[in-house]
């Protein structure tokens, strides 16, 4: 049986998809401030972020200046504070010394710019509940270190400079505040659980998150975690959207703002007021995520906090092959940084935002507001824009035949991106699909793109026989 999945099928999703997007309280707006380029669809608050389909992740704290080291271990990260069981008076040292002078936000929404990433989501807070920004709610935070400068600030304005949506990352975990429970087994002779109480921590929880949704202008995400504790609930995680369309009904939420109920990912994205797309981790789903959208975040290295040893970079082709996976599949991909204590951003970071840069810069309309693949199981990846298909090649053809099996439409023109604008290659149409001879060499050393072009949507069939499936 052959089985028809033309253009048609998509539609359908985007359909449905901006439905839901209604049904979380989408309001009339001209789009997100420092934007350019990126308005945001009226019905549609997710736009922006579904065109985006690339952003940096930036997981900045006090933890960075110890560089994953403690005691002998040099394999710690963001967690050190719990996993190096770190007494909470000898953690608290780190704010008389916290002074990250290299701490550049121009630059770091520079380097996301330039490698085309649209949108930066920074960790205002993360699990050891030190805060970036001078909150009025607590004294936990950046206001109390030599360094004294308001980092949220510097990043949402730097972003807005170059064109980048700032989002803010929050953990909903809490290692410091008083009132936060559970308790760490570890250090619970230390910090007794007295009179904590889980509903005051949440007028804290809520607090920090106004002040970070109406203090510094339009927020594209707020980008929830550590949401899986014993003590936070669906209920808690409904509130807490519900607190932060109050506070900003434009702002999207992940799906980490509630613990999943038993029947996971999707169930959570069809409860109303739940989360605006999926967040795995560290890896890459093989189907994409079927009828819910989704945001793959990757480290750079092993660690998203700075670890001095860590050397375990990926190289930029396999970098650029996430990429182009997460797109052809559907998706976004939030690539981290973690900039060192002192603030800088490690050589291995700027050198892979660089790369991604200049390979961004001539193939980045193959990345950007394309959608899924509309073939299954092509031995390359593929995006789709309402006429054009773009074919990733990061290995060049040896026979230079490339065959795209259950496409019914010849292209009006067939280029490779970056190539002279005269190129023009030949493209058939035979009795599975359409053949396209390429050139002898490869345009890009990384990963060159195909482009065809068409006079209308082209019609793909996937089926079995001489097919991709
Ligand atoms: C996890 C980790 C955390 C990291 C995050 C990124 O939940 O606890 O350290 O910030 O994932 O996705």
């Amino acid at each position: 049986m052959m089985r028809r999945r033309d253009f048609v099928r998509a539609s359908a999703q985007a359909a449905l998809l901006s439905l839901a997007a209604q049904r979380l309280g989408a309001t009339p707006h001209a789009g997100l401030a420092g934007a350019p380029g990126m308005m945001l669809h009226e019905a549609d608050r997710m736009q922006w972020w579904r065109e985006a389909r690339f952003g940096m992740f930036v997981h900045f704290g006090m933890y960075a200046m110890l560089a994953g080291e403690w005691n002998g271990r040099t394999d710690y990260g963001e967690w050190i504070r719990n996993n190096a069981k770190i007494p909470l008076e000898q953690y608290d040292t780190l704010l008389d010394r916290f002074n990250p002078e290299a701490f550049d936000a121009d630059r770091l929404a520079a380097l996301a710019a330039a490698a085309g990433m649209k949108y930066l989501v920074i960790t205002t807070k993360h699990h050891d509940g030190f805060g970036l920004w001078p909150s009025k709610a607590g004294r936990f935070h950046v206001a109390h270190t030599p360094y004294g400068k308001d980092i949220m600030r510097a990043v949402a304005d730097a972003c807005r400079r170059h064109g980048v949506v700032p989002c803010w990352y929050h953990s909903i975990m809490d290692w410091h505040h008083p009132d936060y429970l559970p308790r760490r087994e570890w250090e619970l002779a230390a910090r007794p659980v007295g009179d904590a109480s889980m509903d005051r921590y949440v007028r804290y929880l809520e607090a920090q998150v106004e002040e970070l949704l109406t203090t510094y202008g339009d927020i594209g995400v707020m980008w929830f975690d550590g949401e899986w504790e014993s003590t936070w609930n669906f209920e808690r995680g409904q509130a807490l959207a519900a607190h932060v369309h109050q506070c900003s009904a434009r702002t999207l939420i992940n799906s980490r703002v509630a613990s999943q109920p038993a029947n996971g990912l999707e169930a959570t994205l069809s409860r109303p007021g739940l989360g605006d797309f999926g967040t795995p981790e560290q890896k890459i789903p093989d189907r994409g995520l079927a009828g819910v959208d989704w945001e793959s975040c990757i480290t750079m290295n092993d660690n998203w906090g700075f670890n001095r040893a860590d050397h375990n970079w990926k190289s930029l082709p396999k970098l650029v092959g996430m990429l182009t996976e997460t797109a052809s599949k559907g998706g976004n991909l939030l690539l981290n940084v973690g900039p060192r204590g002192d603030g800088s951003l490690p050589p291995e970071s700027v050198e892979r935002l660089e790369g991604l840069a200049r390979w961004m810069t001539v193939h980045g309309e193959a990345i950007h507001g394309t959608q899924a693949s509309p073939f299954d199981g092509l031995p390359f990846r593929v995006t789709r824009a309402a006429r054009r298909l773009n074919c990733f090649l990061p290995e060049w053809p040896a026979q230079r035949e490339l065959l795209l099996p259950g496409l019914h439409t010849t292209p009006t023109r067939a280029r490779m991106l970056g190539a002279s604008p005269r190129e023009r290659l030949g493209a058939r149409l035979v009795d599975n699909g359409v053949v396209v001879t390429l050139a002898e060499r490869p345009s890009d050393a990384t990963c060159s793109v195909l482009t065809l072009e068409f006079a209308s949507e082209p019609s793909v069939t996937v089926g079995e026989a001489g097919s991709a499936r």
